[in-house]
């Protein structure tokens, strides 16, 4: 068929590319900088995690790495229904939060408009997009401010069915739409959740939902390129097949089991030596407004999957590497200054596009005074690359560690291409540490304390244990 994804030259013309010069000795010097010989040192690291990950993928809470392969038969159904799901509602709403919301926070942002919600309707060719993935009350009240629940589809995300936001939202959101539509309001609401366990899918079953499963080893920050992501895409008119291309191309750069030519390999292979060195940041730094949320997105892969107590011999190991996400240029007049001339505790990722979706030419004016003159003729696409190339020199000549991710450009495939890389860096990096990358005991502790707070049958012992919890003092407050 005629789909540019299935032109192996276009594909290759949209290859990502890896700049790891500036992790080298040659360019931040010894103290700071890695060898090719330091890398060969540790092949025995890398070679395990590498085989590691062959073997596990596809299995147990790997089943995300075959995501590219086997959903052609959901593919269909997710595109089917968001067809009508775009011609029938103006408003689209997710309902959900971590990773049943960033990734589909990131690629809207990506591959919409940068303003998708305030253009007319006949300039948007898909509903304004919404995703709520908080429980502000402030933040409730106002979306149903600015939606039509008649004209509003909610699709409710959740993979658990037991997470005390999104099921409060879901709540609501259930009550309003009986209250103003009464029995049509179970169509006005679609659930994307586990077809196995948990209480959306009775839920879904009772109220007669339209409903999308996540596969069981699918884990909730590495389901975007299931239905969590996928669907709010194919509403969004994003054409999600050439996404999950992107994805196996990806993958299959990935598989290289040389490390030199795998760069999720080398990237995990950096960043876990970098760990070792006391480089306890990360920073991912895109100089596109378009993949900002990608950082996000990449904060929550990179934070939940690495920050861990434990490795999984029991090892006491407080892992992981805290990131941040920064936007170029914006940043640069923000947090650039601490990365320049603070500790030498960062690994930044710059993300770099080589051809924006847009050119801007800087107008002519201001003759008479050079400082601004110089600017016009220029392009701002010339202007953004040149603070891009300026800012990654400076981070250099100060010996910090960086690298740079080159997009040829945004568009669907490429963003597959970039979630999958990251996805595959992270599992890398978790068997080079040793641990499990899958399971996120931290958040599990935080929302149990929830549970027993609000009074969750079952959680009686949890809340004893609060009571009984160190009080707090008068004296350390002030007011
Ligand atoms: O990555 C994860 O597993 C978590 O961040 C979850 O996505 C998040 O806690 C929401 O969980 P659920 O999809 O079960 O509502």
């Amino acid at each position: 068929m005629g789909f540019r994804y299935n032109n192996r030259k276009w594909k290759d013309s949209m290859r990502l590319r890896l700049d790891y010069n500036n992790m080298m000795t040659d360019f931040v010097g010894t103290r700071e900088g890695f060898t090719k010989k330091e890398i060969r040192d540790n092949m025995s690291i890398v070679d395990t995690a590498y085989n590691l990950v062959q073997l596990k993928r596809g299995r147990n809470m790997m089943g995300w790495s075959e995501l590219p392969y086997n959903q052609e038969e959901i593919l269909d159904d997710v595109i089917q229904t968001a067809k009508a799901v775009r011609k029938s509602c103006d408003y689209f709403v997710v309902l959900g939060i971590g990773g049943s919301a960033l990734g589909p926070m990131a690629v809207f942002q990506a591959l919409c408009h940068l303003h998708h919600n305030e253009l007319p309707k006949s300039k948007r060719r898909a509903p304004k997009f919404y995703v709520e993935d908080n429980v502000d009350p402030e933040r409730m009240a106002a979306l149903l401010d600015v939606i039509d629940p008649e004209k509003t589809v909610f699709n409710v995300i959740t993979k658990s069915g037991a997470t005390s936001e999104t099921m409060a939202q879901y709540l609501i959101i259930m009550n309003m739409l009986k209250e103003k539509l009464g029995e049509n309001a179970a169509s006005h609401v679609i659930a994307t959740t586990s077809e196995s366990k948990g209480n959306l899918i009775k839920i879904a079953r009772e109220e007669n939902l339209k409903t999308f499963y996540i596969p069981d080893g699918v884990g909730g920050r590495f389901s975007e390129l299931s239905p969590v992501g996928l669907f709010p895409a194919a509403v969004l008119g994003i054409d999600v097949k050439e996404m999950i291309a992107g994805a196996a191309y990806m993958d299959k750069v990935c598989k290289n089991e040389k490390v030199f030519k795998n760069p999720a390999l080398l990237l995990a292979t950096f960043q876990y030596l970098a760990m070792k060195r006391g480089k306890n940041i990360s920073v991912m730094m895109p100089y596109a407004d378009g993949l900002k949320l990608i950082a996000d997105w990449y904060c929550q892969l990179w934070a939940e999957s690495l920050g861990k107590a434990n490795d999984n011999a029991g090892n006491k190991i407080y892992s992981g590497q805290t990131p941040v996400k920064a936007l170029g240029v914006t940043d640069q007049h923000s947090q650039v200054q601490l990365y320049t001339e603070g500790p030498f505790d960062k690994v930044t990722t710059f993300l770099a596009v080589d051809n924006y979706r847009k050119e801007v030419t800087i107008s002519e004016g201001c003759r008479d005074i050079p400082d601004v003159a110089f600017l016009c003729g220029h392009t701002m696409n010339e202007l953004i690359q040149a603070e891009r190339q300026a800012t990654e020199y400076a981070l250099t000549k100060a010996k910090r560690l960086n690298h740079t991710i080159y997009l040829p450009e945004i568009n669907p495939f490429t963003i597959g291409e970039l979630l999958f890389l990251f996805e595959m860096q992270t599992a890398y990096c978790g068997e080079m540490l040793k641990l499990n990358t899958y399971d996120q005991p931290g958040v599990e502790a935080g929302k149990q304390a929830t549970f027993a707070l609000l009074g969750k049958r079952g959680y009686e012992d949890k809340k004893e244990e609060l009571e009984n919890a160190t009080k707090k003092r008068e004296d350390f407050t002030i007011a």
